[in-house]
């Protein structure tokens, strides 16, 4: 199992969350963060405006999948956040120890 960490910009977050719907995943966690990558200290959109700051609002997903779903998790996350432009974001993938479903005590794949 692997947990796919995505940093996206806020307004993607209804298409990101439909393709990753459509491929089956089955849950996501987001927060609100603020973060900045390479261009720290130059100019990034945001709702129309340009910022100056060192920290913007991003989203992070956390999604917790299946060795197999991983591709294709990360497929939908690249297609449906991606702008072309400056700021839309960053993947990690992490290796995922074990999943518990309180509920039903169930562990691992069938847990996810
Ligand atoms: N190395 C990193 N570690 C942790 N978080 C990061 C890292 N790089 C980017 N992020 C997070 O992802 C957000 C978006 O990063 P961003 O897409 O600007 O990366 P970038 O490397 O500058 O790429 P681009 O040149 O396309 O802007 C940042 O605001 C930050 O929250
Ligand atoms: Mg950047």
């Amino acid at each position: 199992m692997k947990l796919v960490t995505a940093i996206i910009k806020p307004f993607k977050m209804d298409d990101v969350r439909t393709a990753l719907s459509d491929i089956g995943v089955q849950g996501i966690t987001v927060t609100e963060v603020k973060g900045f990558g390479r261009q720290r200290g130059h100019t990034e959109l945001y709702r129309g405006a340009e910022y100056v700051v060192d920290f913007l609002p991003k989203l992070k997903l956390e999604i917790a999948v299946a060795d197999e779903q991983v591709e294709p998790t990360l497929e939908a996350i690249i297609g449906a956040a991606n702008t072309g432009k400056i700021g839309d974001g960053k993947i990690f993938v992490s290796s995922l120890e074990q999943v518990i479903r309180i509920r039903t005590g169930e562990t691992g794949e069938s847990a996810v």
